[in-house]
């Protein structure tokens, strides 16, 4: 309190309301890296950081008609405030694009969102209170991880392998945490073409994480963007599809259509589906019923089907390129071969840190995303995440080219000085290990 009785703030130089933060804003922390991708987006720099559709592949004129006869026929709804669950005739086709993954939901259990990240906060914010734990793949998406991260939830990333959530070492983890006393709210899965790690869960998987969900009271979210994005063989069945009561399952048009609408959806329980709805609304109202005209008038009219197609086709040849880049530049690393989505996660020799390697990739002119984004616990260091979606194949070539003199410069660099001991080696943090004992 000063002389005057005026109380000081207690903020710091960069920020006089520095001391009046919830502490859920803690969570809130920028990227290490965020600063570098700003480097990162120069025209001369092959980025295999970012996850953006190429949404060039997409039909423009048939999307400025769907805008034009949105205004024209429907402008006043288009304009105007809508339901916070979202606008049936979307909900109902949004029903038709699960029924591809097996998925048969009641049109009363959609609820649109602002993205299916907008559905992610949303779940989070029903189910976390301060030091839950959410369970999540070994790594995972780093906005959920950012989202569980601002309800101050604890993540513990359980094992995953090429098929995907290992359900002993689920078993294994969750017997641990009750152990422990912890609270366990749900199970965060991606379980089709993983961001980061570009695997899929196997069908024969699919039942058994389910029954050990289930026999242990654990509601599983399953965040499912990419699921019709695949390559060779479709996706198993959606999780949603074998167990309707204990799945809430989130769906996204940016995707297979594009991010710019930002329409996303929720199938929940029915149970669950109101509080939802109430979160939503309380959060924004009602989704944009613009956006939400214009993709339904989308899906009535373009073969979405075939539009996949096409985007599954650019894919395929962006991740084919890389795979090979990999195979010819960098065959002392390791790398998962995704049958769909946009991601290849790659593993290098222990003693490699992605994290410091960046700068010098950018200055390289090559961009990634280090591994520890992708962990909750500070592991991932010597992984990293590429992303096939948007650089042309010539691109992604060159950009492993790149990427290859940087990691052979840092081996070279190790190989100088084993063994003279000033250099530092980084600890070595597997991606796969047991989750540590002592979450905080
Ligand atoms: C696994 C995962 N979940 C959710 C999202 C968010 O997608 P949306 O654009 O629907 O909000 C993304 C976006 O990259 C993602 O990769």
């Amino acid at each position: 309190m000063a002389s005057d009785g005026v109380p000081q703030r207690t903020g710091n130089n960069l920020d006089p309301w520095y001391a009046n933060y919830a502490e859920r804003a803690a969570g809130l922390a920028a990227s290490e890296v965020r600063a570098l991708f700003a480097v990162a987006s120069r025209p001369e720099v092959v980025s295999l950081a970012g996850g953006m559709p190429f949404v060039s592949a997409l039909p423009h004129e048939l999307i400025v008609s769907s805008m034009e006869k949105v205004m024209r026929e429907r402008g006043a709804v288009a304009l105007q405030y809508g339901s916070g669950q979202g606008i049936p005739e979307l909900r109902e086709q949004i029903l038709e694009v699960m029924a591809i993954e097996g998925i048969h939901g009641s049109v009363d259990n959609v609820v649109t969102a602002t993205g299916s990240q907008q559905a992610l906060d949303l779940v989070a914010k029903l189910f976390i209170d301060p030091g839950d734990v959410i369970l999540a793949e070994s790594p995972s998406y780093v906005g959920a991880l950012g989202i569980f991260r601002s309800y101050q939830a604890n993540v513990a990333h359980v094992a995953t392998d090429e098929h995907g959530l290992i359900p002993e070492a689920l078993r294994q983890t969750i017997a641990a945490l009750r152990g422990q006393g912890r609270r366990i709210k749900f199970l965060y899965t991606i379980p089709n073409f993983h961001n980061p790690a570009g695997v899929t869960l196997s069908a024969e998987r699919r039942p058994e994480i389910l029954e050990i969900c289930r026999s242990n009271e654990i509601l599983v979210l399953e965040d499912n963007p990419y699921g019709l994005l695949h390559f060779d063989e479709p996706a198993p069945d959606a999780l949603r599809s074998l167990d309707p009561e204990g799945v809430i399952y989130l769906g996204s048009f940016s995707k297979t259509l594009a991010p710019g609408f930002r329409v996303g959806w929720a199938l929940a329980p029915h149970a669950i589906r109101e509080k939802l709805i109430l979160a939503a609304e309380s959060a924004i109202l009602s989704p944009s019923s613009f956006s939400q005209l214009v993709v339904s008038e989308y899906l009535a009219t373009a073969d979405w089907r075939g539009q996949i197609d096409t985007f599954r086709g650019v894919y395929r040849e962006r991740k084919d390129a890389m795979v090979e880049a990999l195979g010819e530049y960098l065959p002392q690393l390791n790398w998962t071969n995704p049958n769909g989505g946009f991601y290849v996660w790659v593993t290098m020799p222990d003693m490699l840190d992605s994290k410091q390697m960046l700068p010098r990739a950018v200055k390289e002119l090559v961009a990634y995303t280090p591994g520890t984004a992708f962990f909750a616990d500070g592991r991932g260091r010597h992984a990293m995440r590429l992303s096939y979606c948007y650089p042309t194949p010539e691109a992604i070539r060159v950009g492993i080219r790149r990427l290859a003199t940087v990691i052979n410069g840092e081996l070279d660099l190790l190989d100088t000085f084993a063994g003279t001991g000033p250099l530092q080696l980084p600890p070595s943090a597997g991606y796969d290990s047991a989750p540590p004992s002592d979450l905080k």
